[in-house]
């Protein structure tokens, strides 16, 4: 993906990596965007960064997600690149019992949560040039944290599902990449 020249809605800005990867775009002269719930962190983020843009979005809610998908569109047209970053890591311990709540939550917000953000723009970005999705998965995609079962699975999910998403839109001008953004480091992408 080329790092300036974008339009750029980053879900999950408003703390850690994906607070972090607005204001590195936004210094590169990208125009960016950012989602989160947290409307006091979403105003604090932009006025720290004049110029970013935030919309309220709350991952796990199907609804929230269609209104910011439609309010992205509207306002931020040149919009090409998506960053699925929002996540929770719960720690969880399969040997006994489950917090319901919280697997369905966990699932929602880190695998459903990126599906249907990318279902809602995808359609957008296949008209943009040089579009493009980012899903942050996590190193434990590949080897699961046993006491994070559930956080570990969705991430091994939303992998598998770069791969497919990949595959399907072979042959546009949207790419798909799998992200790794471990704390204290610099951005690692897997490509396959
Ligand atoms: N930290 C690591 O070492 C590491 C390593 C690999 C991958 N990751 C992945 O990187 C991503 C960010 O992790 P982080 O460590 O930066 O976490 P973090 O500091 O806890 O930030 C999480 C972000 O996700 C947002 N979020 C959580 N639930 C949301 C919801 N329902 N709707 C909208 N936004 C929601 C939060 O915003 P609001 O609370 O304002 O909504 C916040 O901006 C996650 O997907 C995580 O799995 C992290």
């Amino acid at each position: 993906m080329q790092l300036t020249d974008n339009t750029i809605f980053i879900t999950g800005g408003t703390s850690g990596i994906g607070c972090g990867l607005a204001e590195a775009f936004h210094k590169l002269g990208n125009q960016v965007i950012i989602g989160g719930r947290r409307k006091a962190l979403l105003d604090e983020v932009t006025r720290a960064n004049p110029g970013m843009r935030a919309v309220e979005l709350d991952i796990a809610d199907p609804a929230s997600i269609e209104r910011a998908a439609a309010t992205l569109i509207a306002d931020y047209p040149k919009l090409n690149v998506l960053i699925n970053n929002a996540g929770i890591m719960p720690f969880d311990d399969l040997s006994g019992p489950v917090d319901d709540a919280t697997a369905v939550s966990t699932i929602d917000t880190n695998l459903l949560g990126p599906i249907r953000m990318t279902a809602g723009l995808v359609g957008h970005l296949k008209r943009r040039p040089r579009a493009a999705i980012v899903n942050n998965t996590s190193v434990l995609a590949y080897v699961p944290l046993a006491t994070s079962a559930v956080y570990s699975a969705t991430k091994a999910a939303l992998h598998s599902c770069t791969l497919s998403l990949r595959f399907v839109l072979r042959g546009t001008n949207v790419t798909v990449t799998a992200g790794l953004f471990p704390r204290g480091a610099s951005p690692v992408t897997m490509t396959s």
